[in-house]
């Protein structure tokens, strides 16, 4: 199904994230479920000139690049009745105008034993965008990601709240990529210096 028609006059939309959208969804939702999509890895393979870094330096976020043998763990949110209008404007701001995300669908499975399997919008974003940085070392993703900062905060904080995440919520799942980056980014950040706080000049369109 195409993602134009997942989202024609719905009354009930679920929309999985896989990066600052499982700390920080930003929008109302009835519930939440953790759980993964199959087909995909998730990489710091995106860059952020808004959020986490700027034009100078752009930070590194995840997007999803495919791989049948992967599956990416994350959480559905499900948005009813007003939120869904409501969701869809503020992600279309945030992922897709601010972020460079396309909207695609998914199968995501629930943890929970029993659950059926749902369909859920996806925000990915793809090598042909003009922010887009790719595949580098571990090393040098956390080194990029140990001196960016944006509007949201720091690079760093993106990194550490999405492994607590995994950790707190995904404890079996074995996540090499985001976890040996962030073991990297925390053994260079006393290098670094101190970690400056964002700047607040020009916040998110629709927070406060
Ligand atoms: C995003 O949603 O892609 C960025 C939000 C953030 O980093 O705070």
């Amino acid at each position: 199904m195409k993602p134009q028609d997942i989202l024609k006059e719905k009354s009930s939309l679920w929309v999985f994230g896989y990066g600052s959208l499982v700390w920080k969804p930003g929008f109302a939702h009835r519930g939440r479920k953790i759980g993964y999509i199959k087909g995909y890895k998730r990489r710091f393979w995106h860059g952020d000139d808004f959020y986490r870094g700027d034009k100078e330096n752009p930070g590194r976020v995840v997007t999803l690049v495919e791989d049948q043998e992967a599956c990416t763990w994350g959480v559905a949110y499900e948005v009813t009745d007003s939120q869904v209008e409501e969701c869809l404007q503020y992600l279309n701001m945030r992922e897709v105008v601010l972020g460079g995300y396309i909207i695609e669908t998914v199968e995501f499975i629930p943890k929970e034993k029993g659950q059926c399997p749902l369909l859920a919008l996806v925000y990915i974003a793809t090598s042909d965008n003009p922010i887009y940085l790719g595949p580098a070392s571990d090393l040098q993703i956390a080194a990029q990601i140990a001196i960016c900062s944006g509007n949201t905060g720091h690079n760093i904080e993106y990194l550490v709240r999405l492994a607590e995440f995994m950790r707190l919520h995904c404890p079996e799942v074995e996540d090499e990529h985001l976890f040996s980056i962030e073991a990297a980014a925390l053994n260079i950040l006393p290098v670094c210096g101190e970690i400056k706080p964002p700047d607040q000049k020009s916040p998110l369109p629709g927070t406060v």
